[in-house]
């Protein structure tokens, strides 16, 4: 912890060291949810997922999401990806990226193979939009209510869903939606305005796991600590929230040097970096989607290349832990290997990077 917040606010951690040790160490749990609630609502749901579960609980509801996600073959993933994508982009005309591929694209995919019927497949990514937008909300969600029904009478087919089975789709569904989406989206607002031969002397994979470590989809999460504790060098007495900045984290140059640069050479590796982005988190808990988000991200991303920003401002959509472009539109580029007019750079967009006038860390 690198200073002592003011009194009443929660405290942040933006050391990546300090910031994996909490993740790590099983003293600090995630803010649970109730319960769940009788019913097949957004609070009932919120009770039954791993999300918001800790201890014994935790373990047996991930272990459902990961058998699940484990059984997924990511290179027909990657395939349906691509083609649905290039379906969408076909044409030449501008084309927005997130309404039309972002979110639909990854939770289409990903919704079919996990038992959602074919010609369901665009009323189920709606709910989930609906849910992912309630998820993090309890209260504030009689739309996302409706939505959970919705999902429960695609995969039931007629009957009702398992319980269990249906808080573990629910629950990958809603953690693929806006996660992928601001995947898809931070990685084609900087690959999108280069020049395409540039672009394509990186594997995808390590466009993928830059982004995920420059302009992260997730920024931050929290822990509590369930007993006394420290963090940072610094106690931590039981009940206190702490704010791990995931995205802070990932610029700390202490594991990554030159730290503002956006630099896929870092990855050329693999999934290096000195000690690894945590863009899908870490420790006790990390995101057990992270083959299939890359494996769906990976399929948007290569059928987009080739492709360039038709506008360079890019709007995010307003949230406190999420980085998502609001609206990102692509246009066929003609030429390859020139730099498209009216866009900058590689150079300029190092310029910007470096400035950090690009950098999510200055968002509020
Ligand atoms: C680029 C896309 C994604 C990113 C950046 C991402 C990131 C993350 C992060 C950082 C966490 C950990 C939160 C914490 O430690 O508090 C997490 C948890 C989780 N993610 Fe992902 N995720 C992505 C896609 C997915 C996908 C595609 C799935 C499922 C198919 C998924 C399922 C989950 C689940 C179920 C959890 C909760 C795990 C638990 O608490 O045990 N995620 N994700």
């Amino acid at each position: 912890m690198t200073a002592d917040p003011p009194a009443g606010e929660d405290r942040r951690l933006t050391r990546h060291a300090d910031v994996r040790a909490v993740l790590t160490d099983p003293r600090f749990l995630v803010p649970a949810a109730p319960a769940a609630q009788p019913g097949t609502g957004m609070a009932w749901l919120r009770g039954a997922v791993s999300r918001f579960s800790n201890g014994a609980e935790h373990t047996r509801r991930r272990a459902r999401v990961m058998g699940l996600l484990d059984a997924l073959d990511p290179v027909r993933l990657r395939r349906e990806a691509r083609e649905r994508t290039g379906a969408e982009l076909a044409g030449g005309a501008r084309v927005d990226v997130m309404a039309r591929i972002a979110r639909r694209v990854p939770v289409g995919v990903l919704a079919t193979r996990l038992g959602v019927p074919e010609d369901r497949r665009e009323e189920v990514v709606a709910a989930v939009t609906a849910m992912a937008a309630a998820y993090h909300a309890p209260g504030a969600a009689p739309a996302g209510d409706a939505a959970v029904g919705v999902l429960a009478a695609a995969l039931g087919q007629g009957e009702e869903p398992e319980p269990g089975l249906l808080a573990a789709v629910a629950g990958a569904l809603i953690q693929a939606c806006d996660a992928t989406a601001g995947l898809v989206g931070n990685t084609l607002a900087v690959v999108a305005r280069l020049p395409a031969d540039l672009s394509a002397q990186w594997p995808v994979e390590a466009l993928l796991a830059e982004t995920l470590r420059w302009d992260p989809p997730v920024r931050l999460t929290r822990r509590v600590a369930a007993e006394d504790a420290t963090a940072g060098g610094v106690p931590v007495p039981a009940g206190a929230v702490l704010v791990l900045d995931l995205a802070a984290a990932n610029r700390d140059p202490e594991v990554f040097p030159d730290p503002h640069r956006f630099d896929p050479a870092r990855f050329r590796q693999g999934h290096g970096g000195g000690g690894g982005h945590l863009g899908f988190g870490s420790g006790i808990r990390p995101c057990p989607g992270e083959r299939t988000a890359l494996a769906l991200t990976a399929g948007v991303v290569e059928a987009a290349l080739g492709h360039r920003l038709a506008d360079p401002e890019i709007p995010y959509e307003p949230s406190p832990n999420l980085r998502v472009p609001a609206r990102l539109h692509l246009e066929c580029a003609e030429t390859t290997g020139q730099i498209p007019a009216g866009l900058p750079s590689y150079t300029d967009v190092q310029a910007l990077v470096t400035a950090g006038a690009d950098s999510p860390l200055d968002q509020p």
